[in-house]
């Protein structure tokens, strides 16, 4: 099914050793990986605090892959526009937890970024019929947000497959995220359902080698590239 596709590996830092970061990154860097994504969590929305402005701001002034932003905090508008002044290229936020979805996205457009709209796995793809018009991508969440190394649900698999055929039958350029438990055993499974940017998280950063587990991912899509 080599249909052209880019796929990126993107590779969580939520389960990276915080105290050697810019190590760690650099290690994905040499792996090929092409986004870094950075799990931001409030505590409230999610029950976990990780990591807010300051770290993107650092981030993005050491690594040259794009920062994707991925906000699980409650009233996300608030914040985005932030973000992308922090200088993430893509902020995403969970279409739970936002009652002005659409005002949200163009505040991230307006200030230069790819604007995500994000799905929990009981959220169903009809929440997002008319919203996904106004998103560059969509974060298919594939374990309950909050925490690494969950274990893949399934049932995401056709979600997706079902969200690629909804975003063909409207003829959008919407790119699909996939985001919670993927590794080896089941990335080609959702390269195949149409995801194309692949978040890792402890099948990285919990692997010995960094780099050489960004790689495997990487060669594991291969057909797609
Ligand atoms: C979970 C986060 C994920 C997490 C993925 O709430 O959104 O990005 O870091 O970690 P793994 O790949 O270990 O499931
Ligand atoms: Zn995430």
């Amino acid at each position: 099914m080599a249909d052209g596709r880019t796929i990126d590996i993107a590779p969580s830092i939520l389960s990276a050793d915080f105290s050697r970061l810019g190590e760690e990154i650099a290690a994905v860097e040499r792996g090929g990986a092409t986004i870094l994504h950075v799990d931001v969590m409030d505590g409230h929305f999610v029950p976990n605090i990780t990591v807010g402005l300051p770290v993107v701001k650092s981030l993005a002034r050491s690594t040259h892959l794009p920062i994707d932003a991925h906000l699980m905090i409650s009233e996300p508008g608030r914040y985005a526009e932030q973000f992308v002044v922090a200088g993430a290229q893509m902020v995403s936020v969970h279409v739970e937890a936002d009652a002005h979805l659409h005002r949200t996205l163009m505040s991230i457009k307006r200030a230069g970024a790819q604007a995500g709209i994000v799905l929990n796995p009981a959220t169903s793809l009809s929440e997002i019929e008319e919203a996904i018009q106004f998103s560059d991508y969509v974060l298919v969440m594939s374990v309950n947000p909050g925490f690494g190394g969950q274990e893949f649900i399934p049932a995401s698999i056709s979600k997706v497959r079902r969200l690629r055929r909804m975003i063909d039958e409207r003829g959008l350029h919407t790119r699909i995220e996939i985001d919670g438990g993927i590794d080896r055993t089941n990335i080609e499974q959702v390269v195949a359902a149409g995801a194309e940017m692949i978040v890792a998280g402890s099948a990285i950063f919990g692997a010995g080698d960094p780099e050489v587990a960004a790689r495997q991912l990487r060669e594991a899509t291969v057909q797609w590239v």
